[in-house]
């Protein structure tokens, strides 16, 4: 079926796209796959299929899978060059490219104290690189009973929406993404040297044009610093109130966890948060990670 084509059926609940069943979730993004087993190799036209309706849903969740590392690995490379990750784990080491994201203390016991404030925050991942990722992937291994979940703002409908006095404000404008100021702006310890160093900051367009679809996005977060050229307070008091307005809950899906499940979201045109909302000295929360490296926003 030619995705134009998708309107009435998705009225219906449920379209083939080549092998895939697609069923919407949400009002401004997800949707879910059920139905493919992930860990199984895939053809070109499944794989253009997910692409295109990651184009057109920016979150998907694929229930029910058990897949080991090297099959996550192996599923995330399809869709391009899988990244590194910048942040250290525990014993200092940087994470290998599945690496865990969980509540658990070195000991194994779920905490309350989290590694990182930053996924409380809302961002787009890797912006602080100068070629940021293109989609995140998350493999649910533990999910707690309740709450835990992740928040998915939409940042194409929310430019669409801006008040044309807004557009004109930031019309043009750059904005310098840091991993240092990220780490300022989360509360979080602040970045080692060796970090810095490796991390300088670099310049994003504001609104960034999605590179399949031709959409605008406002493409922001925790990583972004300060607008080039701009003096600095004005320019983090836009970033605010940008943030404020393409933020407000008629851009968001809110992500429950189902464990076993894939989800995967496009970070070309998404802002997202985890809600640490359960409690997380009790229950384990675990889940496996792997990024795709994008291309230069423009
Ligand atoms: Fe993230």
């Amino acid at each position: 079926m030619n995705l134009a084509d998708r309107s009435d059926a998705s009225a219906a609940g449920v379209v083939q796209h080549v092998a895939l069943n697609i069923r919407r979730i949400g009002r401004v993004a997800g949707a879910e796959i059920p139905g493919l087993d992930l860990s199984k190799p895939f053809g070109d036209d499944v794989r253009d299929a997910i692409l295109a309706a990651l184009n057109e849903h920016h979150v998907l969740s694929f229930p029910d899978q058990n897949l080991t590392d090297e099959e996550q690995t192996a599923f995330t490379m399809r869709f391009g060059e899988i990244e590194g990750h910048v942040a250290h784990d525990h014993d200092g080491k940087p994470f290998p490219v599945v690496h865990v994201v969980s509540n658990l203390d070195p000991s194994g016991k779920p905490t309350a104290t989290p590694r990182s404030h930053g996924n409380y925050f809302w961002h787009s991942d890797k912006s602080y690189h100068d070629i940021p990722s293109l989609a995140t992937i998350l493999y649910a291994i533990e999910v707690p009973p309740y709450g835990g979940a992740t928040q998915f703002a939409n940042m194409q409908m929310a430019y669409d929406e801006l008040l044309p006095e807004m557009k004109e404000i930031i019309e043009g404008l750059n904005v310098v993404h840091s991993w240092e100021q990220s780490r300022r702006n989360s509360m979080n310890k602040p970045a080692t040297q060796e970090q810095i160093d490796a991390r300088p900051p670099v310049t994003h367009p504001i609104v960034r044009t999605h590179p399949d679809t031709g959409k605008k996005g406002v493409y922001i977060g925790v990583h972004a610093s300060h607008i080039d050229g701009m003096e600095w307070h004005e320019g983090r008091e836009i970033l605010y109130r940008l943030t404020d307005l393409v933020t407000q809950p008629r851009f968001i899906y809110t992500h429950e966890w189902k464990k076993n499940e894939l989800v995967m979201w496009d970070n070309r045109c998404l802002m997202h948060r985890a809600t640490g909302d359960f409690p997380q000295d009790v229950y384990p929360r675990v889940l496996h990670r792997t990024v795709i490296r994008g291309t230069k926003p423009y």
